[in-house]
């Protein structure tokens, strides 16, 4: 595996990986990397010639009062992990080589990118989507690999996908969670013990309102509000929203319908957690 910090250096490689007919798989992450990043890039290997996974902690996507500084940065060890999946190449660049004091730009999000996390954290998607779109160019990838776990991320990218007509197909792969239902986040390992003891609760709260769906339930306040009563008995938590939504539009829609999205944010002490699940889709 070749580490490049150098955006035009990685860019060269691509356009001659690309030139030779090999397709990339780009994985992006922030590092900090768990079995859930990990069953990206296994994917990302399957399916591609090449893969490329950037570290990148984005700064252009934290609010000022969150956790940029603070955030992971375990990089060897992320570097031995990816060396065992057989990455070709790890993109690291520094904050100065990826948005220098000469970028300018910005992608906006349109309106998709002011409900729910946007909503909570303003500017985010903005800073997401211009990120993913110069890891893009800079990657060149066939194909790039999103989690669910970050639900209104991966349809926003696809929506940038979509609206430029970019050469990419963005794969969604699968929420991975502990035994206990928890999804594997990197900021799992903010919480104490007593925190981790009660964090289960936010799937199995959005689990118990997906089986009242499955069972006949399709008032979308409702299956909400189910969600949100199961989590209420939580000692220290805190829930931000719980919320019903369609894949396209991020409404809640008149009546639940399968594959419509529950989602929810929630804070235990000062760490925020997001999870969510798709109606109609069992347990994932
Ligand atoms: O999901 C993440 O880790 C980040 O939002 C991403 C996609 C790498 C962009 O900075």
């Amino acid at each position: 595996m070749r580490i490049y910090e150098d955006p035009y250096l990685l860019q060269q490689q691509a356009l001659a990986w690309r030139q030779a007919g090999e397709e990339i798989g780009l994985v992006p992450t922030m590092g900090a990397l768990h079995a859930g990043h990990e069953s990206l890039v296994t994917r990302a290997r399957r399916e591609n010639a090449r893969v490329v996974v950037s570290i990148f902690v984005n700064p252009l996507q934290f609010g000022p009062d969150e956790d940029f500084a603070r955030y992971p940065r375990p990089f060897d060890q992320d570097a031995g992990r990816l060396t065992a999946l057989q990455v070709d190449a790890l993109f690291h660049p520094s904050v100065d080589q990826l948005f220098p004091r000469s970028f300018k730009s910005a992608v906006d999000p349109g309106p998709l990118g002011d409900r729910l996390e946007g909503q909570a954290r303003p500017g985010h998607f903005r800073g997401v989507l211009t990120a993913v779109l110069k890891l893009f160019e800079l990657a060149q990838p066939k194909r790039a690999y999103f989690g669910q776990k970050d639900i209104q991320q991966l349809l926003l990218v696809r929506q940038l996908g979509r609206d430029f007509a970019l050469p990419v197909h963005v794969v969604a792969c699968p929420t991975v969670r502990e035994p206990d239902g928890l999804a594997l986040s990197s900021r799992n390992v903010y919480l104490t013990a007593e925190q981790r003891q009660h964090a289960p609760v936010i799937f199995a709260a959005l689990r118990a309102a997906e089986a009242a769906f499955r069972t006949g339930e399709r008032d979308a306040e409702r299956l909400e509000q189910l969600a949100r009563d199961r989590m209420a008995a939580a000692p220290g938590l805190a829930v931000e929203y719980v919320a019903c939504f369609d894949e396209i539009g991020l409404q809640r829609p008149a009546r639940a319908a399968a594959g419509n999205i529950l989602a929810t944010a929630v804070k235990l002490g000062s760490t925020r957690l997001i999870d969510n699940v798709v109606l109609g889709a069992g347990s994932d």
